[in-house]
């Protein structure tokens, strides 16, 4: 279809099929499907019209070929000029194929395997009739007790940029047009919302422009700079304005400053939640302020048709507005080939080919294994086949390792660990028990879990939290375990065997009693659909843990936030001169997180040696190269991640200790080394001053080389300009 064939179309629409596209629905306002769908959000009653539905530009959460066909058939035969749905959904780490939790992937810190698994995602939600994903979730996160952390890649602005170009270009790829088996991406949610105040979801967030440039949008402008063609706005204020009516936010910085032409949507329920926020007296200033700031398309709440056909003809609204974001619309339609063939991928017979298949399945399994962390190992970890296993705990056979966000996933699918357990060794060495619930305080399978454990060399104890303990409107203000488990940990311990304990779970945990009981502790978060197998691969050796956490574990909640890339403040702890009292601390836990960010251990040990830089001076225009040689000095071949940080030690504005500027990931074989190489470039060393320029300083730089963001190698250099 050409611009002036889509020009005419949109003439051809009257104002009310017009705000119609406006719309999206879920899956029960439609016609065709018996199915629910997936459902997000509260379903409030909305006075929506038949004619309302007919005129619907877009339908939420509908997935499965015969279902997404069957329910465009119905849209075309009712939609007066044949208009076709957008289908939308949240395919946030895999369709039927669910890999780790985001969370997770970026633990990975492999950038590779990130972009596969939204590519393998895509090409089996296309398959089942989906035409855009609410992914990638791009928020930056400091507070786990928050329940979405488990849907980003965590808390560096650096690391979450490079994530969202690997994810966009995984479900994109580079031809969107008819079946090419990938979607169109939507970067969520815009902006800041993870920064939620006390971790409480939908909370207040407020920081001064100069932080939400500097650490929280970063990530959301990669994405657009790769391509990402739409954008969902975030449930928070910023700088006291809902963001789906933040006009500041979305037309001037998002459509003027960045030049962002694609399609914005509310996030469900949004617009209408300007009422509770107390920004809008009623649906129809709502509807203007949404209008107004940019929102192309309302979720699940109805100001847009009830109200704007009576604001345009007030004249309170400029029909152009309303024109504008309908051709965003149909530009979109069009770009995905809707015109052409409205069920565009959706294909029975493939689904059935792709989704789930052995391919995809392997592909889960590999990342899963790259992201788990090992926490801690007193030389428990690899098990040895001939040992005699006590598996207990309430994830010993638990297929709820998905997490939150895969609603098209089956956990009956999901390989359980004891399955798992069992590909390594006889199921004569296993001896499985479930022990207790996972928050009911229950205790009546204690004795049997404690006779088991009796019986063996090793006990492998599965904790977590159930996947609805985290995800949206999963905050927790307790971040421990729940007691139960740790009461059964605690039971446990007083047989004096070697603990190692597994964690399935959603967020960084306050694991300080866990790490005084168990002598290995793997984080495995949601691991995915082959969740089981690659824990098991882990835990017997045949592959070596290499996920680094990107998301600091607190000591306490007491801390929190606590992240790595934190100011050093006017009184450091630790300072040649501080005194005991006066300085910035806890009186009664330390400052540093239990876990750092960067931090992981592996079964074999690396050595870091001969760090050092080109030369002591960063000239204007030239480049610096920062090397390190790294050895594999124990006896199993494993993968590193070497990181690089920076500091601008006197800026004009305070700058962070710590700021990750690159990594590599490498593999080495016992006994091997490298050297890692990285170039330093006066772009690395730019930042948002207090008018908001964005520029660095001359003057001195410390860099930091090291396995984690705590235990590095430092080297010095100074920029001239
Ligand atoms: C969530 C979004 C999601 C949307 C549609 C909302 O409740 O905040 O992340 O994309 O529902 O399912």
């Amino acid at each position: 279809m050409t611009d002036q064939q889509l020009q005419a179309l949109l003439e051809q629409l009257t104002l009310d099929e017009k705000i119609g596209q406006l719309l999206q629905l879920a899956v029960p306002f439609f016609e065709g499907t018996e199915n629910e769908g997936q459902i997000t959000g509260p379903m409030a009653a909305m006075g929506i019209t038949e004619e309302t539905v007919k005129n619907t530009g877009s339908v939420l959460g509908l997935a499965g070929a015969k279902e997404a066909m069957a329910v465009q058939k119905a849209h075309l035969s009712k939609n007066r000029l044949s208009i076709p749905l957008l289908v939308m959904a949240d395919i946030v780490h895999g369709y039927k194929t669910i890999f780790p939790v985001p969370l997770a992937i970026g633990c990975s810190w492999d950038l590779e395997l990130a972009e596969q698994s939204a590519e393998i995602a895509a090409r089996e939600a296309s398959a089942a009739g989906v035409h855009v994903t609410f992914a990638p979730m791009v928020d930056l996160v400091r507070d786990p007790r928050w329940g979405r952390v488990m849907e980003t890649t965590g808390e560096d602005p650096y690391l979450n940029s490079e994530f969202a170009r690997a994810f966009v270009r995984g479900f994109q790829g580079t031809d969107l047009t008819g079946d090419t088996g990938r979607l169109a991406a939507c970067v969520k949610h815009f902006a800041a919302y993870g920064a939620a105040e006390g971790g409480r979801d939908y909370n207040t967030v407020d920081m001064s422009e100069r932080q939400l440039r500097e650490y929280y949008l970063p990530a959301y402008k990669a994405a657009l700079d790769a391509g990402c063609e739409m954008v969902m706005t975030a449930f928070n204020t910023v700088d006291g304005i809902p963001a789906a009516g933040n006009k500041r936010l979305l037309r001037d910085l998002l459509r003027g400053e960045w030049n962002f032409d694609g399609v914005v949507i509310s996030d469900w329920g949004a617009v209408k939640e300007m009422i509770p926020h107390g920004v809008a007296a009623d649906e129809a200033e709502a509807a203007l302020k949404a209008i107004e700031a940019g929102v192309d398309i309302e979720m699940m709440t109805a100001c847009y048709p009830d109200h704007l056909r009576k604001l345009v003809e007030s004249g309170s609204v400029d029909e152009g507005l309303i024109d504008e974001a309908v051709m965003r619309i149909l530009q979109l339609k069009r770009k995905l080939g809707l015109f052409e063939n409205p069920y565009r991928g959706a294909d029975v017979e493939r689904e059935k080919q792709v989704v789930f298949s052995e391919e995809h399945r392997k592909a889960a399994r590999q990342l899963a294994v790259k992201s788990c962390v090992l926490l801690k190992n007193d030389s428990v970890l690899p098990l040895r086949p001939e040992q005699n296993i006590a598996l207990i705990g309430p994830f010993a056979q638990n297929g709820d390792i998905l997490g939150p966000w895969s609603w098209t996933g089956s956990t009956e699918d999901a390989v359980q660990l004891y399955d798992g357990m069992l590909a390594h060794t006889a199921a004569s060495n296993i001896v499985v028990a479930q022990g207790c619930d996972i928050e009911t305080a229950a205790e009546e399978h204690w004795q049997e879990a404690l006779n088991t454990a009796r019986q063996a060399d090793v006990i492998v104890l599965a904790l977590g939290e159930h996947s609805e303990m985290s995800g949206e409107a999963g905050s927790r203000a307790d971040i421990r375990l729940p007691e139960i488990q740790l009461k059964l940990l605690a039971e446990l311990k007083k047989m004096g065997k070697p603990i190692v304990v597994v964690l399935f779970n959603g967020r960084p945990l306050d694991l300080r009693s866990v790490v005084e009981s168990a002598d290995a502790i793997l984080e495995a978060w949601y691991p995915g659909s082959e969740g089981g197998a690659a824990v098991a691969d882990l835990l017997y050796g045949a592959e070596t843990p290499s996920g680094r956490l990107t998301m600091s574990f607190p000591y306490s909640v007491g801390q929190v936030p606590v992240y790595y890339n934190n100011f050093n403040t006017g009184r450091p702890q630790g300072a040649p001169d501080a005194q005991i009292r006066y300085v910035s601390q806890y009186l009664d836990i330390p400052n540093e997180p239990l876990y750092p960010f960067g931090y992981g251990l592996s079964y074999t040990a690396f050595r870091y040696s001969g760090a050092k830089i080109s030369a002591p001076v960063m000239p204007p225009d030239e480049k610096l190269t920062v090397t390190v040689n790294v050895s594999n000095t124990g006896s199993a071949a494993g993968e590193e991640v070497v990181q690089l940080y920076v500091r601008d030690l006197a800026g004009e504005v305070v700058r962070p200790l710590k700021e990750l500027k690159d990594f590599r990931k490498i593999a080495l074989k016992p006994g091997e080394s490298r050297e890692v190489t990285f170039t330093l470039e006066e772009s690395q060393l730019r930042y948002h001053h207090s008018d908001l320029q964005f520029a660095s300083d001359a003057g001195e730089f410390a860099v930091f080389i090291g396995p984690n963001s705590r235990d590095v190698t430092e080297l010095r250099f100074r920029l001239e300009k």
